[in-house]
């Protein structure tokens, strides 16, 4: 899908494209809504009066006349307008726009005259780019489409923008739904290199002997069950200009996780070629990091593994001695991201950055607590935890404060070594998140993507399949320091 978005300084009427969409809001007919009708004889006001459609958020109706698809999208009340609804709206035309074959398509700028021209076509575009995303590579009858959307009256700099934010976010997409067979830990690093040939980053890439000089017992066990060997991914933005801020953003990168002698059920071990959405996710924040250059230097750090099983393969009971120094006794092979961050998050600590950020699909339990819309954040400090909030915020992208409960570190405590990888059942995302800080100093943040790295329906902001999480979230928030 090749999509192209403009912004048109004619009202919708005046636009190119044989699509043309205006919003219904409080049950009546937009501005644009109202030039529209006229140009086609009424037959917009016609059909509200027609039957029981009152544009409710979320409802639509579309009509022909003269040869060119008429769209009236429901848009709620006028009262309490987001820009969470225009992105959603933008989603819904898109969707409707792929399913009846239009190619060009003319879009009112919604609510511009309560968000403002800026933020409403930002939202708006953004809602086209990431509704008319589809992954396809597989497919043998598709057929490479060419789609544009024209934003009636909207600002050329905000749809810019929002169309290099969901490129990105399109990027970690097309990752985190890439098969296991086809990305492997070695295909992900080179996708990182080949990020950083074209974007002018620096990456650094190492291989078992390596990253076993540098002691990291916990990624490699992960690792070792697997045919495909792991690599460690490093990657470096660096501003033109002296750094206002130095990050770390360390992305678990599980190509596949089947749970290893801890096995998943088969149903629990679907989409897990998902479980390295939080490395897609560093991957895609550091494409729009290029486009964007934000004056902070930000290092992105990927364990790329699988966690498989074989003669080879890492078992419970084992001791594994991380680059940091601590001990970890395994007790379930299944929460091997811990153990391939503890050793990320170390390395990621060497370069001492002001904050570190580490991003993963990492527990159930997450998903138990907050389904599949909402992440889990952790951090040591109320001001990264608002920052990283609100990023989230202005972008769709919901994250809720979870605590980094002290009291519950001693059930990580191990008879034999400094620490296990897992303790109760109850509290899971927490223990895990705990786990993590044991290998980082402060401040830090973890979001746990679990629940909204992959949908297994088509949702509010695309099809079914890798949502890209948290690549729009971290781009503001390190656009924003
Ligand atoms: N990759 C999974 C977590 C996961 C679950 C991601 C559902 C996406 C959807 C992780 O490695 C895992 O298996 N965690 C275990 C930890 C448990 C053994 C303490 C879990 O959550 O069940
Ligand atoms: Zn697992
Ligand atoms: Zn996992």
């Amino acid at each position: 899908m090749k999509i192209s978005l403009r912004s048109g300084r004619r009202p919708v009427v005046g636009l190119p494209g044989k699509m043309k969409v205006v919003g219904v809001v409080s049950g009546g007919l937009t501005e644009a809504g109202q030039e529209l009708d006229q140009a086609y004889s009424g037959i917009l006001s016609k059909a509200l009066k027609l039957g029981k459609f009152r544009g409710d958020f979320g409802s639509e109706l579309t009509l022909v006349a003269d040869g060119v698809f008429l769209m009236l999208l429901g848009l709620g009340q006028k009262r309490g307008v987001t820009a969470d609804r225009v992105r959603e709206a933008g989603v819904a035309v898109a969707r409707k726009a792929l399913e009846l074959g239009a190619r060009e398509v003319a879009v009112e700028n919604f609510f511009a005259d309560r968000l403002g021209k800026e933020a409403a076509s930002y939202a708006l575009a953004e809602g086209l780019y990431l509704g008319s995303y589809r992954f396809e590579r597989y497919k043998s009858e598709a057929k490479p489409v060419r789609i544009r959307y024209w934003i009636a009256k909207g600002r050329g700099r905000a749809v810019e923008e929002a169309e290099r934010m969901a490129a990105a976010t399109a990027y970690a997409r097309d990752l985190a739904n890439e098969p296991p067979n086809v990305l492997t830990p070695e295909a992900l690093a080179e996708a990182a290199r080949a990020l950083a040939e074209e974007r002018g980053l620096e990456a650094r890439v190492l291989g078992p002997e390596e990253i076993e000089a540098l002691g990291m017992g916990a990624f490699l066990a992960v690792a070792r069950g697997s045919d495909n060997p792991p690599r460690l991914i490093h990657l470096t933005y660096r501003p033109e200009e002296k750094p206002r801020r130095r990050v770390a953003l360390v992305g678990k990168g599980l190509c596949f996780d089947t749970g290893g002698y801890s096995l998943k059920p088969t149903e629990s071990m679907r989409h897990m070629k998902a479980d390295m959405a939080g490395a897609a996710a560093v991957l895609g924040t550091f494409q729009a990091l290029a486009e964007f250059r934000p004056p902070v230097e930000v290092h992105g750090v990927i364990a790329a593994a699988e966690n498989k099983i074989s003669g080879r393969a890492y078992v419970v009971d084992e001791v594994v001695r991380t680059m940091s120094g601590k001990t970890v006794e395994v007790v379930n092979t299944d929460a091997e991201g811990r153990l391939t961050l503890a050793d990320a998050l170390y390395y990621a600590g060497r370069e001492a950055p002001d904050a570190i950020v580490s991003i993963a699909t990492l527990t159930g339990s997450s998903v138990v607590a907050l389904g599949r819309k909402i992440a889990a954040l952790f951090a040591t400090e109320e001001r990264l935890a608002e920052a990283l909030r609100a990023g989230g915020e202005a972008e769709g992208e919901t994250l809720w404060p979870m605590p980094l409960e002290p009291r519950y570190q001693k059930l990580l405590k191990s008879e034999v070594a400094d620490l296990k990888n897992v303790g109760t059942r109850e509290g899971g995302a927490i223990q895990a998140a705990l786990f993590l800080k044991q290998f980082v100093r402060d401040p830090f943040a973890h979001l746990d993507i679990a629940g909204p790295a992959f949908q297994r329906e088509a949702w509010e902001l695309g099809p079914a399949g890798a949502s890209g999480f948290g690549v729009r979230t971290l781009t503001r928030w390190l656009r924003s320091l």
